[in-house]
């Protein structure tokens, strides 16, 4: 079997909170986003809805279903809106939130080591 490897993509620093960066890892698109709690996301630059270039959407919180009358808004820095037909996607598992047969981003590990990025496929 052969061996994943890990890649460098960056500076750490040049990942931050609330947005993505998106860089080529072995020919393919992955966009690497900071959360607030400081841990990085790697996703494929890919929406498993249509194929959009889910990395190009916005990342936010989200307003869950809730009574009548009410509204409640929640998971600042937590989901990511898809940039063509609005899909929520929660960045911590990266499944698809409110669709009764949720699909699922693909993330990849990543982490830091020395003050670099390194992302495996
Ligand atoms: S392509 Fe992403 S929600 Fe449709």
């Amino acid at each position: 079997m052969k061996e994943k490897k890990a890649i460098e993509v960056g500076a750490a620093e040049d990942f931050t909170v609330g947005q993505f960066r998106i860089v080529d890892v072995a020919g393919r698109q992955v966009g690497i986003t900071r959360l607030k709690t400081g841990e990085l996301r790697a996703v494929r630059n890919h929406c498993p809805h249509k194929g959009a270039p889910v990395c190009r959407g916005t990342i936010g919180g989200t307003w869950p279903p809730c009574e009548p009358g009410e509204m409640k808004y929640e998971r600042e820095g937590e989901v990511l809106v898809c940039p063509w037909h609005g899909f929520e996607f929660d960045l911590i598992t990266g499944v698809e939130l409110y669709q009764s047969e949720p699909t699922k981003l693909l993330m990849y590990p990543v982490a830091e080591h020395d003050g670099r990025v390194l992302v495996t496929l």
